[in-house]
């Protein structure tokens, strides 16, 4: 099934048509008939398919978006297949996502997507470091090729995928979240918390303790009286709260959502036809059909019930989807116990029991036993198994525009498909509170957004496990620049609000995200141009500097067009090394008031070991670029966005293209938006039209 529209032109092979018999192949015709110079090699292995790449020494690989390892995937191995996978360690192979694209960068470079709905499997550098083998589990998919730049090859991929999701201009202010905020009284507290410690909050979610009995589109009345005045008392102190909605529907008699899915053959079901019987939170459910299109107007309408309560913004969740348990599995299962009961558990048959019960939850079997209806006709799960939660989000957006087709709403889902990149941000899922999870953030950006995925952030702080203060600090020093920043744990770890940790740390906090909201403009804008312009907002340093020491850096980034960042990510780190590809500024940030001119540090290009102490983060400004920032306030609605304290790097002049919109409606895809240019030169502050932005203060170095 495919989810691609080539409007663009590129070369594009269409497997399907290429090899419609069983015949076993090998070719390089796209050698041939493309004269593309990297090696691509096709077999036709009858139902799966092999693509074989030769790679020189020096090639990159870059892509796969959501998934595990550094920025340069080459050396590892590496599966597409949308996993509710809970603990990211490093020898993964596959998170929440579906994101087959990717790049060589050698000698020359060669972008490659590979349309297809089902398992893909990549071997990069792995078994031979010289090559690289993708299997593709059928023959239903297109190829896809593009050449040119770095720059050029994203920009030819992401315009062919349509302009990626942007979410409300508040949707860059901090966001707080736990499973879970349980009842009002929490979440009021939550509220007051920021309050009391003056720390800036946008944004509140509410995890599934919020229904009644996990049933998506419902509210619990015990633990949220009168939520729409609840909600609406929120929205008057101006913090939106943000619902979770899951991809299974609970088996309830008189549950509206159910019994309008069994009426109207909503629900996927098993090889007989019947509704397939999983279980994850409300235990027993049913999956909406989300590839048929009358379930899918049918699950996005449900969300009126709490857009009508004032709700704004919404997260999908388990959405792979995540199976605890099939009916037919936990039956098994507890057969073979039952038969076990009083045998003595050698080692072998000790495995095999643990695999057994290890194996309940999201067992490949269940999803072969799942069916969808495509035009009437049943379509195993399997092979389309990469769009379901594609299209649970699809369904809540399309469901928001037929609410109301100018307002933004703000949408992050967990798991994904390239295709969906226009209909929502994503969170990266339930990450640890280790170290190793802020480098693998730090890692993940450029290749989310080579793929769409613009708004987009990890669970600041960790997910599961206990945060210590300094990765909190770090973490968040980080997330400072993600266009997502939220703050999120799991349940039965350690709070990890920003005012739940000791004074001097509860500080460094509060300093970072009020300096986030001084830099909401510049992400904003550098967001949004790059979101027209079918640009990267977060780079790998080879895409701008074509030197040999770029191309191997893996731990700094450039952010939007001004800025280059080099987080410390390492536990008790005094400083780190950092490499300059040429000379820029440096500022070594800690707070908002403490912005003077001995903070900044014009550094030579080459390697430096830089110190940092925990409450500094560095920033370095490149030539010729100015960065535009604002005044904190607690929330992103009260900045003063003409107002702005300017930091530059040039000897004569530096200047900044500032993106403003209305930051709710979708008017800019009709030009309803202004570049200005904010310029300041030695000599006087200059802005160089005449729309009332005010320069404050100016540094220029
Ligand atoms: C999943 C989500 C996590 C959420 C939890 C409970 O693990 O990834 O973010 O808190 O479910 O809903």
């Amino acid at each position: 099934m495919r989810t691609f529209k080539n409007e663009n032109q590129v070369k594009k092979i269409s497997i399907g048509t290429l090899f419609p018999t069983d015949t076993i192949l090998e070719t390089s015709f796209i050698e041939e008939v493309y004269n593309v110079e990297a090696i691509l090699k096709i077999s036709d292995l009858k139902t799966k398919f092999s693509l074989n790449f030769e790679l020189s020494e020096d090639d990159c690989i870059y892509g796969l978006g959501e998934n595990l390892r550094g920025i340069n995937k080459r050396g590892y191995q590496y599966e597409s297949f949308c996993s509710d996978e809970s603990k990211h360690l490093p020898g993964k192979t596959s998170l929440y996502a579906a994101h087959n694209f990717f790049i060589i960068h050698g000698k020359t470079n060669l972008g490659v997507y590979i349309d297809f709905s089902g398992k893909i499997t990549y071997d990069i550098g792995f078994s031979s470091t010289d090559a690289m083998s993708i299997l593709v589990a059928g023959k239903d998919f297109d190829i896809y090729i593009y050449e040119g730049s770095l720059n050029e090859i994203v920009k030819q991929f992401r315009t062919s995928l349509g302009m990626n999701y942007v979410p409300p201009k508040w949707g860059f202010g901090y966001q707080q979240s736990r499973w879970s905020y349980e009842n009002a009284d929490i979440v009021n507290e939550i509220a007051s918390g920021f309050e009391v410690y003056d720390i800036p909050c946008d944004a509140i979610y509410l995890d599934i303790d919020y229904m009644e009995r996990f049933k998506d589109f419902t509210v619990s009345d015990e633990r949220f009286p009168h939520f729409k005045s609840f909600v609406s008392h929120f929205l008057e102190k101006d913090i939106k709260l943000i619902p979770i909605i899951d991809a299974g529907v609970k088996i309830e008699a008189d549950y509206d959502v159910y019994e309008e899915g069994i009426k109207n053959d909503y629900f996927c079901t098993d090889s007989e036809g019947k509704p397939f019987v999983a279980a994850v939170w409300p235990g027993k459910v049913h999956f909406p059909d989300f590839l048929n299109p009358d379930a899918r107007k049918w699950f996005g309408s449900k969300y009126q019930f709490l857009l009508d309560q004032g709700i704004k913004g919404f997260w999908n969740d388990m959405n792979e989807p995540a199976i605890f348990y099939s009916e037919k599995r936990l039956k098994e299962t507890f057969e073979w116990l039952k038969a076990h009961e009083n045998k003595n558990l050698d080692i072998y048959s000790f495995f095999e029991m643990i695999e057994k019960v290890n194996g309940l939850s999201n067992a490949v079997e269940d999803y072969k036993s799942l069916y969808h209806k495509v035009e009437g006709e049943p379509v195993n799960h399997y092979d389309v198994h990469n769009l379901y939660g594609y299209n649970m989000t699809r369904a809540a957006d399309e469901g928001f525009k037929q609410y109301d087709d100018n307002q933004r709403v703000l949408l992050i889902t967990r798991a994904s498909h390239v295709g969906m990149a226009k209909h929502s941000g994503i969170w990266t899922g339930d990450n640890h509170s280790w170290w190793e999870h802020l480098k693998l953030n730090i890692q993940m950006m450029p290749s989310l957004n080579m793929v769409g995925f613009l708004y987009a952030g990890a669970d600041t702080g960790g997910f599961q496990d206990d945060v210590s203060p300094d990765l909190m600090v770090r973490w968040m020093q980080f997330s400072l620049f993600t266009p997502l920043l939220r703050n999120h744990s799991a349940l039965g770890t350690k709070m990890q609000e920003p005012w739940r940790f000791e004074k001097k740390i509860r500080q460094q906090l509060r300093d970072v995200i009020r300096l986030r909201y001084a830099f909401v403009p510049y992400l904003y804008s550098e967001f949004m141009k790059a979101s027209i312009e079918f640009n990267m907002m977060f780079k790998p340093l080879s895409f701008e500097y074509a030197d040999s020491e770029s191309k191997a850096i893996e731990d700094q980034l450039l952010v939007g067009d001004a800025l280059m960042i080099a987080p410390v990510y390492e536990q008790n780190a005094k400083g780190r090394m950092v490499y300059l590809p040429e000379k820029m500024l440096l500022w070594k940030a800690s707070t908002f008031e403490a912005i003077k001119a001995d903070q900044f540090e014009a550094v030579e290009a080459g390697y430096h070991y830089i110190k940092a102490d925990l409450s500094e983060l560095f920033i370095f400004i490149r030539p010729g670029k100015l960065l535009p920032l604002v005044e904190p306030m607690d929330r992103v609605s009260k900045l003063k966005t003409n107002e702005f304290i300017v930091i530059g790097y040039g000897s004569e002049k530096a200047n900044y293209a500032l993106y403003e919109d209305d930051g709710e409606s979708f008017d800019f895809k009709a030009g309803k938006y202004n570049i200005s240019t904010l310029e300041v030169d030695q000599n006087q502050v200059v802005t160089s039209n005449n729309d009332g932005h005010i320069i404050k203060t100016s540094f220029l170095f």
